[in-house]
């Protein structure tokens, strides 16, 4: 047995600031550490929940070439954006804090430099990769190249997308720079490296012994392979202008590496928090007695199991007890991206649902939603039909439907107050026992981080109020009346009795239902006038929460149904969103392609394309498209304007004269306000440049 720790120190992965985060994020990192949290304070443990933007790396520097913008304006306008929608979703963290702090920066180096005082880094020069006509190395990031386990064309340098996979970028076949395009070359450079390879036999002894029961199996899984495959040194510095710089004479132009700086972005929030509130950060860290536990993404399982803990345990400060790692969350039937505009952003929500309308009921059904769907084990599925169904035939059929029925019989038979109870019966017996042992199985879930079974236990319990309502059925006992029309004595009885159970089981509900439901748990306590300590988690189980007598305010909405249409123009808008993305951004288009294998199709099918030869004869610039261009093709008869978004590709004066294949019959649609009249076959070749598809032909002719 562990002994009883004497704080809890919970933490959330920072979110890069280089855009909005989707709701996969929310229901990987931050929403299950918060369920957490909100049942720790419940318990009144000393619980500290941090988390802050992560504003280094090459996520934040390529997004500011993307919009044509500093690295300082995308992080602070992304860190304002993350910021107010994690607030908005009830993520109570005890600070939101950011890595560009003076703090951060400090606490960085210095945890840089104790290591490396300690003689437990490891410098060597080497060659890397740079980039001749940018005139700088290049940060994993920022090469590409095919992926050596799956064929990948896309695959970054330091991972590829599409099977999982780690790389490095010396791994990647035929690499080429994402900012000039070419092949790069390799330079001598001198870097700082974590010797991992020294570590092993403490990481397989920590993890695959000491945590082999308590993790998650995809955790260890994770963590296993990695240590089967061998861990190599790691280089924790980077040539680059934008991070935390290396705290040693001599190494101007470099930077701690963006996965050694922000871990400690944990660490640095801590002391941030301890500032402002007079506390001491040190025991958080240091002392054995916390339990440290890091909610992640299954992308970050490896910095937070391996790299992390080596540099925690070189320092000397805690490590994490847990890391409960999710798998992803896909989006009808496709994984969710930002950047492929498949996705629902937490701010596109917000703004949807949430700013419109007295939108707290719409937070607490988008974090029950996500909760039910958790990928604790595997990746899941969001749909916005399942998110419908689940809000209207769980949380306003069964759990609101039961506290407003509760309240509303209260009112009307029990003239507001709660009513005594003059007997236990069998029944009122058996939701009590239920009510306790409810209460027990969701603790013990929550603290085995099983959310999604807990939240469905609090569920159940509703239901089996609803249950009970419906065998005492209170509104026709009501009717027994007497000479004055009020309800006999015997049939009052019953009533009070039934109202009373339901009550206190309503009080109950609140209980259990507020990690996950936080604005219904206030509402409901609102309407019972109670103070928020009865939130406390020793209360729940307990029978005798609401006293006799005690007068009630009036049911409030805790839950609203979710029309049809509403969910129909969600799903209208997402199609919309990625067919713009795609259209712009041929390549991202072009390589998802490849991702979805696509099936056969007959003769027939195949049958149906006109394709025909054409000429381009002109050539420009959409206005405000970065990547299309607009075409005129001379294509025999006649000639077709063509909206293409090969611009990035291809400058205009180039392409008068170029032989394409055109998909003839392809329905016209419009862009930026221009008629497109078909559609231009490209191919992408190896270095994800878009090629012509063409034939040697005047143009106009039919191909087969
Ligand atoms: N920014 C990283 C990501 O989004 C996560 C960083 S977690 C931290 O994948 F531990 F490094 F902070
Ligand atoms: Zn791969």
């Amino acid at each position: 047995m562990k002994s009883e720790p004497k704080r809890y120190l919970i933490t959330s992965a920072l979110p890069y600031a280089n855009g909005p985060k989707h709701l996969g994020h929310l229901a990987g990192a931050y929403l299950p550490a918060d369920i957490y949290v909100r049942y720790l304070r419940a318990l009144k443990k000393d619980v500290l929940f941090v988390c802050g933007s992560d504003e280094h790396g090459a996520a934040i520097t390529i997004q500011a070439m993307k919009e044509k913008t500093t690295p300082r304006e995308i992080v602070d306008k992304y860190h304002a954006l993350l910021k107010s929608n994690m607030a908005d979703f009830r993520i109570s963290f005890n600070i939101y804090h950011r890595t560009s702090a003076p703090i951060h920066h400090e606490t960085a180096q210095a945890f840089f430099k104790d290591l490396n005082d300690a003689g437990k880094l490891i410098q060597k020069e080497t060659e890397q990769y740079y980039d001749e006509v940018a005139s700088t190395f290049l940060a994993d990031r920022y090469i590409k190249g095919t992926c050596p386990f799956c064929g990948y064309t896309e695959a970054y340098g330091d991972q590829c997308e599409k099977c999982g996979t780690s790389l490095s970028p010396e791994q990647l076949i035929n690499p080429r720079s994402t900012l000039s395009g070419n092949p790069p070359i390799k330079k001598r450079t001198t870097h700082w490296y974590l010797p991992l390879d020294q570590y092993e036999s403490f990481l397989r002894e920590w993890i695959l012994e000491g945590h082999k029961d308590d993790w998650k199996a995809n955790v260890l899984g994770q963590c296993k392979s990695w240590l089967d495959t061998g861990l190599q040194p790691r280089a924790v510095t980077r040539d680059l202008d934008w991070g935390v710089q290396v705290p040693v004479k001599g190494a101007e132009g470099k930077v701690l590496y963006v996965w050694f700086d922000a871990p400690i972005g944990y660490i640095s929030a801590t002391r941030q928090w301890a500032l402002e509130h007079g506390k001491d950060w040190e025991p958080f860290w240091k002392d054995k007695d916390t339990k440290l536990v890091h909610f992640i993404g299954k992308d970050n399982i490896v910095f937070h199991c391996i790299i992390f803990p080596v540099m925690l345990h070189i320092h000397g400060n805690v490590l994490p007890d847990n890391v409960p790692a999710n798998e992803f969350m896909n989006l009808e039937g496709d994984k969710m991206s930002t950047s492929r505009g498949w996705s629902v952003e937490m701010d596109e929500y917000i703004n949807d649902f949430v700013h419109k309308e007295n939108g707290s009921t719409m937070v607490d059904a988008i974090r029950y939603y996500l909760t039910s769907i958790a990928p604790e084990t595997k990746d899941s599925e969001f749909t916005w039909k399942g998110f419908q169904e689940a809000v209207n035939s769980e949380l306003v059929a069964i759990l609101g439907n039961f506290v407003n029925r509760t309240f509303v019989l209260m009112h009307k038979l029990c003239g507001g107050k709660v009513p005594p109870l003059h007997k236990w019966d069998e029944k009122g017996k058996q939701i009590a026992e239920e009510t306790r042992l409810a209460a027990e199985k969701v603790g013990l879930l929550i603290e085995q981080y099983k959310f999604r079974e807990a939240q469905n236990e609090v569920i159940e319990l509703a239901r089996k109020g609803n249950r009970y309502m419906q065998e005492k059925e209170p509104w026709i006992v009501a009717k027994q009346v007497n000479e004055s029309g009020k309800p006999t004595h015997e049939a009052q009885i019953i009533i009070d009795n039934c109202i009373h159970v339901c009550l206190q089981l309503t009080a109950n509900l609140t209980i259990l239902c507020h990690p996950f439901l936080p604005n219904a748990g206030e509402r409901m306590c609102h309407m019972m006038k109670v103070v928020p300590r009865i939130l406390e988690w020793e209360n729940a189980g307990k029978m005798g929460l609401l006293k006799v007598g005690y007068s009630l305010r009036p049911p409030e909405l805790l839950f609203r149904k979710i029309e049809d249409e509403e969910i129909n123009q969600q799903i209208e808008k997402l199609k919309q969103k990625s067919a713009h993305t795609t259209m712009n951004s041929p390549t991202q288009a072009a390589s998802h392609e490849e991702e979805k294998k696509k099936d056969i199709i007959q003769f027939d099918d195949f049958a149906k394309l006109d394709l025909r030869t054409g000429i381009i004869t002109a050539a420009e610039k959409v206005e405000k498209a970065d990547k299309l261009l607009k075409l005129q093709v001379n294509m025999g008869l006649e000639t077709r304007t063509i909206v293409s978004g090969i611009a990035l590709h291809y400058q205009p004066e180039n392409l008068i004269g170029q032989k394409v294949v055109v998909v003839a019959n392809l329905a016209s649609r419009k862009m930026r306000g221009i008629e497109s009249n078909g559609m231009i076959l490209m191919a992408e070749d190896k270095d994800g440049k878009l090629q012509f598809v063409h034939a040697d032909t005047t143009g106009g002719q039919a191909v087969s």
